[in-house]
């Protein structure tokens, strides 16, 4: 007996449903019969392949019956049987060529009034596991046009992956038929296949479902009862369900003084006096006035002045350091970009940053802000 183990998994529906389940129940089986002259086969297989002969010629009307005779019983030859209640039902010829490592199926058949209901897909399946079993893993095939369909749907393709060499002069060429190959996987157990394959797919149903309950899920949201504060991103409910990581270079744009909004202001509001208290810095005090610079808010699309920056301190805008600091720098940026390098206004906005920049550090309120 060849047939597969069986029971592993739970079934579904699929092609070969029908077949498994005679197997399992013992209404249906597999025998590999050849006509062994060292070593006399069981009469019982001798009628059987007799049979499978019989089936053979049937179905394939266009090969001569002396032929199929010839092959079915030829030595070299083996057929996988496949009997239902005591009577052969179909069967696949073939032969083995272990050295080059491929199996030609000669004749493969299925009787009329058992055609359609899985057992060709069975049957094949059947022969791929025994091939494995045996270290074979290529078959190839010559199907003429009407085969063609049921073979590619068995897994083989015009595309011969197999090397010439190997198969040239060992299988038997038919004029106007297609030689065709299946590449078998030695890792699939193609019995079972069918099983696996609806199990992986009730996996990714379930997991597509688990999904999908989670991104349905409505969070809470956030509250402003206690007033707008900063809070980090993964204190959004919701965030980290979504994979959300903070990254290294996250923290480093953060300060601790964020986490204090009041603590925050003082020191901010500290830094900015000593700003002003600074003897360049008259020029970044106040607006620049577009009736002394008519070109002033052409060039420069983001104005911001000291007086701005004090304004929105007192409004709580500087939720955190880096709102700050972007302000700031972009006052000197500003005049950087406005006035000649050679100007005082240049030299002034250089000199202040530093300022602004050493007493941010001392305080511990920089964060970088790249
Ligand atoms: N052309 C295209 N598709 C075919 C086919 C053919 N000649 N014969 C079967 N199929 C399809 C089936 O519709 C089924 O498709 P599905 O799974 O998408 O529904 C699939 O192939 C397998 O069907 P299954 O029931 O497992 O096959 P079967 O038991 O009918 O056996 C043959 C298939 C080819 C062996 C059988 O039809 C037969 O004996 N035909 C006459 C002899 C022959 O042509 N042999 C092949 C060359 S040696």
């Amino acid at each position: 007996m060849v047939g597969p183990e069986t029971g592993f998994f739970n079934e579904q529906v699929s092609r070969d449903q029908l077949p498994k389940e005679e197997e399992r129940t013992g209404v249906l089986k597999f025998q590999i019969l050849h006509n062994n002259l060292k070593e006399k086969p069981p009469d019982q297989h001798l009628i059987w392949l007799v049979g499978l002969k019989n089936v053979f010629s049937h179905q394939l009307p266009r090969m001569p019956k002396e032929y199929i005779t010839r092959i079915v019983f030829d030595p070299k030859h083996q057929s996988l049987g496949l009997i239902k209640e005591n009577t052969v039902i179909g069967g696949i010829c073939f032969r083995m060529f272990p050295t080059q490592n491929f199996l030609e199926i000669v004749f493969c058949a299925i009787a009329a009034n058992e055609q359609v209901k899985g057992y060709g897909t069975h049957m094949m399946n059947t022969l791929k596991d025994y091939a494995i079993r045996h270290n074979i893993l290529h078959f190839l095939t010559y199907a003429d046009e009407s085969a063609i369909g049921y073979f590619r749907k068995q897994g083989f393709s015009r595309d011969i992956k197999l090397s010439r060499q190997a198969y040239l002069g060992y299988i038997k060429d038919y004029e106007g038929a297609t030689l065709m190959e299946c590449e078998l996987n030695p890792r699939v157990p193609y019995t079972q296949f069918s099983i696996i394959i609806n199990k992986q797919k009730e996996v990714i149903r379930q997991l597509i479902e688990r999904k999908q309950a989670e991104i349905r899920k409505v969070h809470t949201g956030l509250s402003f009862s206690q007033g707008v504060h900063r809070i980090d991103i993964q204190e959004i409910p919701g965030i980290l369900e979504t994979g959300w990581k903070s990254s290294p270079e996250d923290s480093s744009k953060h300060n601790e003084l964020d986490k204090d909004p009041e603590k925050l202001s003082v020191v901010l509001r500290n830094v900015l006096n000593q700003v002003k208290g600074h003897p360049n810095v008259w020029p970044f005090k106040e607006p620049v006035k577009e009736d002394e610079y008519p070109d002033y808010y052409e060039t420069i699309r983001y104005p911001i002045d000291l007086h701005t920056v004090s304004e929105r301190l007192k409004s709580g805008y500087y939720s955190c350091c880096r709102l700050f600091i972007a302000d700031m720098l972009r006052i000197f940026r500003n005049c950087r970009t406005y006035n000649e390098k050679s100007s005082d206004y240049y030299k002034y906005a250089n000199a202040v940053e530093r300022f602004f920049i050493n007493k941010m550090k001392e305080v511990g309120a920089m964060v970088d802000m790249t």
